[in-house]
C-alpha cells in the first residue's frame, strides 16, 4: 500500500493534492501541534475539509501532546486510520479502544530511537504500528535504515501470529529506499516528496507500488 502524505503538497491547493493521487491506497495526513515536535501543520478542520474532498481512506498521524485528549475527534470526523505517538499518550490502550469504538483503525507510531519490543504487549490494542524512519516534524529528510530492525522484529512477530498489525513506515521514503523497507516486511509505504514533487504523482505512486511488490515479493513464497 501506498499512502502519499499531503505534508509535501501545496497547502493552498489542497484539493487539488487530493485529487492528483488517484489511485492512492491511504492518504496520509501529518497532523503537528508545534509541542510534541518543532513544527505545526493542520487540525480537525482541515482534515474535515479534505474528507469531504475524497474518498480515499484518510490516515492521520498525529504528532501531538494529549492525543488521549484530541484523537477520538479524528476518528468521529471519518478518519480511517488515526495513529498517535506512544511518546506522547498518556493511557494508550484507553486512546485505541476509543478509536476503535468510534469506527477508526488505531494506529501506534513510534519515533526512530524509541525500542519496539517494550510495546509488543501494548500493540494487542492497535491495528497499525507506524515506524517513524526520520524525525518526525519536517518532510524531505533522509530515510534511516537503522529502523528496519524494528520493521523486521515486527514483521516476524506479525508472520507467526503474535502480532495482528498492519506495518507502516514513514519518513524518507523514495525510489531509492523503499525496496531496502519492503525487503523488511513494510505493509504500507508513507511518501511526501516522492510523490508530491514528481510530475505525475499517481504515476509516481505505481511507481513506488511496483518497486515495493517486486522487492518483497520473497516474502510472500
Ligand atoms: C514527518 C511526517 C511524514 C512526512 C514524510 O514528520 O510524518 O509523513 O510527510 O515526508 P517525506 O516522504 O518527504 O520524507
Ligand atoms: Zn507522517
Amino acid at each position: 500500500m501506498i499512502a502519499p502524505s499531503i505534508l509535501a503538497a501545496d497547502f493552498a491547493r489542497l484539493a487539488d493534492a487530493t485529487a492528483s493521487v488517484r489511485g492512492a491506497d491511504w492518504l496520509h495526513v501529518d497532523v503537528m501541534d508545534g509541542h510534541f515536535v518543532p513544527n505545526l501543520t493542520i487540525g480537525l478542520p482541515v482534515v474535515e475539509a479534505l474528507l469531504a474532498t475524497t474518498d480515499i481512506p484518510m490516515d492521520c498521524h498525529l504528532m501531538i501532546d494529549d492525543p488521549d485528549r484530541w484523537a477520538v475527534a479524528y476518528a468521529e470526523a471519518g478518519a480511517h486510520n488515526v495513529t498517535v505517538h506512544v511518546e506522547a499518550a498518556a493511557d494508550p490502550v484507553k486512546v485505541a479502544h476509543d478509536l476503535r469504538a468510534a469506527g477508526a483503525l488505531a494506529g501506534l507510531s513510534i519515533k526512530p530511537r524509541t525500542p519496539f519490543e517494550p510495546y509488543v504487549e501494548l500493540l494487542a490494542h492497535y491495528d497499525t504500528l507506524l515506524v517513524m524512519s526520520v524525525e518526525p516534524g519536517f518532510g524531505g529528510q533522509e530515510f534511516r535504515s537503522e529502523v528496519l530492525e524494528k520493521v523486521r522484529t515486527a514483521r516476524k512477530l506479525v508472520d507467526t501470529g503474535r502480532l495482528k498489525v498492519l506495518i507502516e513506515i514513514d519518513g524518507g521514503i523514495n525510489a531509492d529506499t523503499i525496496e531496502q523497507a519492503a525487503e523488511a516486511g513494510v505493509d504500507c509505504f508513507v511518501a511526501g516528496s516522492a510523490v508530491y514533487n514528481a510530475e505525475h504523482p499517481a504515476r509516481a505512486i505505481r511507481a513506488l507500488r511496483e518497486s515495493a511488490a517486486a522487492a518483497s515479493a520473497h516474502l510472500r513464497l
